[in-house]
């Protein structure tokens, strides 16, 4: 594959048929532009945090304490992106963050997000909360991790767990940290929560364990099918002892996702975990939380070499990939900028997020004197 710094010529070269790209090349702008096109209410869903939003801020101010220092003639002009994880062949250590409830943002929803992701050949991570059934998603095509929201009936879990795994999706991916929702002001303020209008609910709509439980069929009565989702999926905490039930049901690799604390993360690994991902859900569940990327590097000294320690909340350009890579993360996942991409163009405008935070990784990890991703260690990176 050519690598990822070719979307640079090609977006130059086409200027000279006075085309420009479908919107800004830039990740920390593309929030606004995104805002001016939305609906209040799904931005503010996407964009809004827990609290005061403190964390969503201290997500990305974290990056900035780091600073890279670039070593020169270092060769770095053919450069290889490519990496495995958990048996998952990718072009670039980046995957798509499990965004639930895509259809608020374009009809296609998580469709174009898989279609784009597909092409790339970047894996994505499918929600629980998905707006279109998880096999519809899988024909598709494209490598596929499935995230779990962990459902309070052991039957309708394991009937999500099954279904995921015939469907082709690799990676299990057990969200830890919104067993509820936190306290979110710019959806309450609009009293938002598309889950009650019956959208991200797909999945359990179409599982027959799920539709076991009703008397009658969602088409018949979507509010009592609504309650019964909202039964199962929050105010559902779980404890390190009920692991065991996942692995029983999932023959695959697990890895958690939402940790935070060196200590859970020697349990995931105690417990036989595969993976966890060091995420604060994109500051969107304790206000006040730490950063995530002041998370990292303990997390790492703990138990980077018994799992994949992966890691979001924050990522926004190439140098942060790199950053949170020469950290100890194994790979990093993409959450909002993604969803702002299909907002502003479905299935392309998803394509143009991506492949522009893949060139602009490819183009930094080369200019600070890397090739590989395996080069980058903390000793790429100054603490300022
Ligand atoms: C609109 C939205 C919906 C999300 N839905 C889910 C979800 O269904 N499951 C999940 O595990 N994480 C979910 N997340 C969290 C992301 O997976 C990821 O942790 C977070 O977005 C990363 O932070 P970033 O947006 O700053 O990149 C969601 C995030 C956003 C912004």
């Amino acid at each position: 594959m050519a690598g990822h710094a070719q979307y640079q010529n090609e977006i130059y070269l086409r200027g000279l048929a006075d085309e420009v790209p479908p919107f800004t090349t830039d990740p920390t702008r593309v929030e606004s532009v995104a805002e001016a096109a939305m609906q209040p209410g799904p931005f503010g869903y996407v964009a809004g945090g827990a609290g005061s939003g403190d964390t969503v801020r201290a997500n990305r101010e974290a990056f900035a304490r780091w600073r890279l220092v670039p070593r020169m003639l270092a060769d770095a002009t053919t450069r290889d992106l490519s990496t495995t994880v958990l048996g998952t062949e990718m072009p670039a250590p980046v995957l798509l963050a499990p965004v639930g409830v895509q259809s608020i943002v374009h009809p296609d929803g998580e469709l174009a997000t898989a279609r784009a992701a597909a092409a790339l050949g970047v894996p994505i991570v499918l929600s629980t909360a998905s707006s279109y059934p998880m096999e519809d998603v899988a024909a598709v095509g494209g490598p596929r991790w499935f995230q779990l929201y962990w459902p309070k009936e052991p039957d309708v879990c394991a009937s999500l767990l099954h279904r995921a795994k015939r469907a082709g999706y690799r990676v299990l991916v057990v969200t830890l940290d919104t067993w509820t929702l936190a306290w979110r002001p710019r959806d309450l303020d609009q009293a938002y929560l598309p889950f009650l209008r019956a959208t991200g609910v797909a999945n359990a709509f179409t599982d027959p364990a799920f539709l076991a439980g009703l008397e009658k069929s969602p088409a018949e009565d979507q509010a009592m099918a609504v309650l019964r989702w909202v039964s199962l999926f929050t105010g559902t905490d779980k404890r390190w002892d009920q692991l065991p039930f996942l692995r029983e049901h999932w023959d695959g690799p697990i890895v958690l996702k939402g940790i935070q604390h060196p200590d859970d993360a020697r349990r995931a690994a105690d417990a036989g975990m595969d993976g966890l991902v060091v995420s604060n859900h994109g500051g969107r569940q304790v206000d006040g939380a730490l950063a995530s990327l002041d998370a990292l590097p303990e997390i790492v000294a703990a138990v980077g070499d018994r799992l994949e320690v992966l890691f979001d909340s924050g990522i926004r350009t190439g140098a942060d990939v790199v950053k949170a890579l020469a950290l100890g993360a194994r790979a990093v996942l993409l959450g909002r900028p993604y969803v702002y991409g299909l907002a502003l163009g479905g299935e392309e405008g998803v394509r143009h997020a991506v492949r522009g935070l893949l060139a602009d990784l490819d183009l930094t990890l080369g200019l600070s004197g890397h090739r590989t991703p395996a080069d980058l260690t903390p000793a790429a990176l100054r603490r300022v």
